[in-house]
């Protein structure tokens, strides 16, 4: 499988979400961030705006949760018609029961780590998920540059998936654009999330072909 590029919508203009969404209908997935101001000091959107979104997109949506207590609220996103959820490692109180009821909806599942947070204590996740999404930047905000310390731990991460014999794909999220997404990838990255490099682009479009040709090459 190649490298799949999905954009995140917290770059796009909340006003004109409909028509932001079809500018990306060449990508992979839309990256939607719901953050709730107290897992991150960010507030954005949620349940009732990502079930419009579902049925306004033409490609799938990846949701990204940066929200306390995702045992209560995440499955209400794959219920919602989201085809990926992820959630935070750190705020989850049972990762394997929460995994296993958003596969059991229908979606992808997925489990995140902020830039500081360890992926060895979540190894034992991996068979349980889909995806595990390592934070290249500190959550809740676009724009911001990425960390490249969290390279090493990508690198980690897709040893421990290739040891298990695991289809587990590793998402990056965070600063990603035409200056990171190489090493990004070379440390063992399949998906990549990108806000700021996207809809920031004079060609957006384009720009999705640019990044996913970086990616693969
Ligand atoms: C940050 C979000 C990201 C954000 C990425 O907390 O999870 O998805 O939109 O934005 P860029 O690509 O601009 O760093
Ligand atoms: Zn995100």
């Amino acid at each position: 499988m190649g490298a799949l590029i999905n954009p995140s919508i917290l770059s796009a203009d909340f006003a004109n979400l409909e028509r932001d969404l079809g500018a990306i209908a060449g990508a992979d997935y839309a990256h939607v961030d719901v953050m709730d101001n107290h897992f991150v000091p960010n507030l954005t959107i949620g349940l009732p705006v990502v079930e419009r979104l579902v049925k306004a997109s033409r490609i799938p949506l990846d949701v990204h949760l940066m929200i306390e207590d995702p045992d209560r609220w995440a499955p209400g996103y794959a219920e919602a018609g989201a085809a990926s959820v992820t959630f935070h490692a750190e705020a989850a109180r049972a990762p394997v029961r929460l995994a296993r009821e958003l596969r059991l909806l229908g979606a992808r599942a997925g489990v995140a780590l902020r830039p500081a947070t360890p992926v060895e204590p979540f190894l034992d996740l991996l068979s349980e998920v889909d995806m595990v999404l390592v934070m290249t930047v500190e959550p809740g905000f676009g724009g911001q540059s990425f960390i490249e310390g969290t390279l090493p731990k990508i690198r980690r991460a897709r040893e421990a998936i290739g040891a298990a014999d695991l289809d587990v794909w590793l998402q990056v999220d965070g600063g990603v654009s035409r200056t990171t997404i190489e090493r990004a990838a070379d440390a063992g990255a399949n998906v990549f999330v990108a806000g700021s490099a996207v809809y920031g682009a004079d060609d957006v479009a384009a720009e999705i072909g640019v990044l996913r040709a970086m990616a693969d090459a």
